[in-house]
């Protein structure tokens, strides 16, 4: 990461990232102030739960999934929605919005499509999204912290239907964010898409921790080593563990039909994070911001498709148009 901090800085002024757009003093915000959790919010009865939602969870993870055919159209729709989701709680994104507002939004629009929001209950996480704020690196849990001029926020939506999980998330700025606060979303978005798009069928899923490092490390950032994607399907968190930092542990291979979510953090400051009272929120030590994207993918024998994207391909991750890494 040193070598990346000084090389020159990305907006051409010839000066060293580290003097000039990685720029600590505007990237810093006020701390993070936690709120107030609002009451859990129901789900209609007619809507299938996925197991954990009444009972305690399972370890070591699931089975890899391993999908095709009718069961992967069941995923390609849960990815759908998962995305849908995600477009409209990123689209109630305001200043003085409070992240609890946004958790009301996402779960009536899982509720609208018949799915049940896959965090709900899950191991005792109270809400339907996950909203991390600034500092906050992920599993911030919605409260009435209104959204700030200036601040990031990642929403993280995960939607259970026809028996399958998609997840995705992507962060957004909030009223007028600074440039520095911009290239570390852009930035994030294209590790998370390069990543992606270096999936190859029969080769080491490395290739994705080694796409993702490349993109960060030439711009400055961490990439977060404690956090990774994680195999999806009919459960939520299954094996493998996908690394987003390269790693020796990293020795699972990419197998067609492999179903698995990519979904870097990368961060502005120093590694170390702690986990607030709440049992859930991770923040950073030294308060400086975090980003990250996530898609759900599935591996092809021409590397990997998408599977959380809207009818026309685009999604809040790639908002411009179809994904480019499909
Ligand atoms: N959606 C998160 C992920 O990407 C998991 C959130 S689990 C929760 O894997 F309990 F914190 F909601
Ligand atoms: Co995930
Ligand atoms: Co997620």
């Amino acid at each position: 990461m040193k070598a990346g901090r000084n090389a020159p800085c990305w907006c051409g002024s010839g000066a060293k990232l580290k003097r000039c757009h990685l720029h600590r003093d505007v990237l810093r915000r006020p701390a993070v102030h936690l709120g107030r959790v609002g009451p859990l919010r129901s789900v209609p009865a007619a809507i299938a739960r996925p197991p954990y939602a009444l009972d305690p969870p399972t370890w070591p993870l699931p089975e890899p999934q391993i999908l095709s055919g009718a069961a992967l159209e069941r995923m390609r729709h849960a990815g759908l929605v998962a995305a849908e989701v995600l477009a409209e709680t990123v689209a109630a994104v305001g200043v003085g919005v409070t992240t609890d507002e946004l958790d009301a939004v996402a779960h009536d629009a899982y509720v609208a499509r018949g799915a049940y929001p896959s965090t709900l209950g899950y191991h005792g996480f109270p809400k339907s999204i996950c909203t991390s704020v600034n500092e906050v690196l992920c599993h911030g849990i919605p409260d009435d912290r209104p959204l700030a001029d200036g601040d990031i926020v990642n929403i993280d939506v995960t939607a259970y239907v026809d028996g399958m999980h998609g997840d995705t998330s992507a962060t957004v700025g909030v009223g007028t964010i600074s440039p520095e606060a911009a290239a570390l979303i852009d930035t994030t978005r294209d590790a998370t898409l390069a990543g992606i798009a270096d999936i190859v069928a029969g080769e080491p899923m490395q290739r994705i921790a080694a796409a993702i490092t490349a993109v960060a490390s030439a711009r400055g950032y961490g990439v977060v080593a404690e956090y990774g994607g994680h195999g999806i399907g009919e459960v939520f968190h299954a094996d493998p563990h996908v690394h987003h930092t390269l790693t020796s542990r990293d020795d699972s291979v990419a197998l067609p039909g492999l179903c698995v979510t990519v979904e870097p953090m990368l961060r502005t400051g120093a590694p170390r994070f702690t986990q607030a009272d709440d049992g859930w929120t991770e923040i950073l030590d030294d308060g400086m911001p975090s980003a990250q994207f996530e898609h759900t993918v599935v591996v092809t024998d021409d590397g990997a498709e998408i599977l959380t994207v809207l009818a026309d391909g685009s999604s809040a991750v790639s908002p411009t148009g179809p994904a480019s890494a499909a």
